[in-house]
């Protein structure tokens, strides 16, 4: 369907390649610097159905666009969604799409896995702060690790690659930084940190209390070990060193203290179309009414022609002067991270 469309290019010259595309705000656990407690959900008939969704993303494929993650709130609480997946693999098998791939909290992956194999899923990103029951379900809220540790196990048994995000928390899973690298190493995983982000009005948690530096985590594993930085991408934004006395890979997303946005290629589609053109902006397109007015996509593509023209240089987020800056209003779920 795509023959010579242009590629999207954005007006600093990023090559947009990368959609990410939440297919429901919903989730079974309720992360304290993600989701408040008391959530108010968009109510189901406002999402785009997943032909929709299929369209949208195919259009987005036809664009140029060659890796494709999918994320809620929970993807895989989305009912039907093995549907969205086994369409979206046609685009793998034309060659069009590199990858198909998604971020989960584990919970549905012993239901999911095998089939998401089966439709060409290669690698996953699972996210889990913490190896200590008790923590976990603090963190998560609703969250039961044993349900997510079944969960990687089975992903792994699929043949699944599995890089783990703790995002990390001062006073948290400070004290979790070797187990957690550890365990990940005799699992045959892949660890990614991330800096927490100031994302939606979580009433009384505190942002400022709970950023821990990946400056400050970097220099506990020098203490430990020799690290060699990796010129090796894993196409979003995480940076990657090796622990050379054990031949880890641990990555590092850290938008707080080292801004990546020169180099993003991304963009965010939500479950109702709107299309966010950076995490750390409130600026967004609306792709759903050019969707719905015609089952012509001319006007869907000059849609997110417009958008693309309109992506800015970078988020603000700010920690520094002691206060937060650049604060979302919108939670993390909204987007998918
Ligand atoms: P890989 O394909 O493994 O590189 O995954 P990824 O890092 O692109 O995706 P993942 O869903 O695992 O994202 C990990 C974290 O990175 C999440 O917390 C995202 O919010 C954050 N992240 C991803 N892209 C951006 C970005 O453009 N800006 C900011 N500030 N954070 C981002
Ligand atoms: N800051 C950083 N990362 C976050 N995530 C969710 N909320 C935040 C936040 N405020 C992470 C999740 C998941 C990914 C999609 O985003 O842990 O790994
Ligand atoms: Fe759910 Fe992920 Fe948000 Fe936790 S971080 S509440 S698992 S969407």
């Amino acid at each position: 369907m795509s023959q010579a469309i242009a590629p999207l290019i954005d007006p600093f010259a990023r090559a947009i390649s990368y959609l990410r595309v939440s297919v429901t705000d919903r989730c079974d656990f309720r992360c304290v610097y993600c989701m408040s407690e008391n959530m108010t959900f968009l109510p189901k008939s406002d999402l785009l159905t997943l032909e929709e969704l299929d369209r949208l993303c195919s259009t987005f494929v036809g664009m140029g666009v060659q890796k494709l993650r999918i994320t809620g709130g929970e993807p895989l609480v989305r009912k039907g969604i093995m549907t969205f997946f086994r369409a979206m693999s046609r685009h793998l098998a034309s060659g069009a799409l590199k990858e198909l791939t998604l971020t989960t909290n584990g919970s549905q992956l012993g239901k999911y896995a095998t089939e998401l194999v089966d439709c060409g899923v290669r690698r996953i990103n699972v996210s889990l702060d913490t190896l200590d029951e008790k923590k976990f379900a603090e963190v998560t809220r609703w969250g039961r690790l044993p349900q997510v540790l079944e969960g990687i196990t089975a992903a792994k048994a699929a043949g699944l690659r599995i890089k783990i995000n703790a995002v990390a928390l001062k006073g948290f899973n400070e004290d979790e930084q070797f187990s957690l690298t550890d365990w990940c190493a005799r699992e045959g995983h892949d660890l990614t940190w991330i800096e927490v982000m100031p994302m939606g009005d979580l009433g009384n948690e505190d942002r400022l209390d709970q950023y821990w530096s990946l400056r400050d985590l970097r220099a506990s594993y020098a203490e430990r070990f020799t690290l060699t930085d990796l010129a090796e991408r894993s196409g979003g934004p995480a940076r990657y060193v090796r622990l050379e006395e054990t031949g880890q890979k641990i990555g590092f997303i850290t938008p707080m203290t080292h801004n990546f946005c020169e180099s993003c290629n991304r963009v965010r589609l939500t479950c109702t179309g709107e299309l966010f053109m950076c995490l750390g902006q409130e600026d967004m397109a609306d792709l759903r009414a050019p969707l719905r007015a015609s089952p012509d996509n001319a006007a869907l593509e000059s849609a997110i022609r417009a958008a693309i023209s309109r992506k800015p240089k970078g988020h603000d987020f700010d920690y520094s002067r002691q206060k937060v800056a650049g604060q979302m209003t919108r939670h993390m779920s909204h987007t998918g991270g």
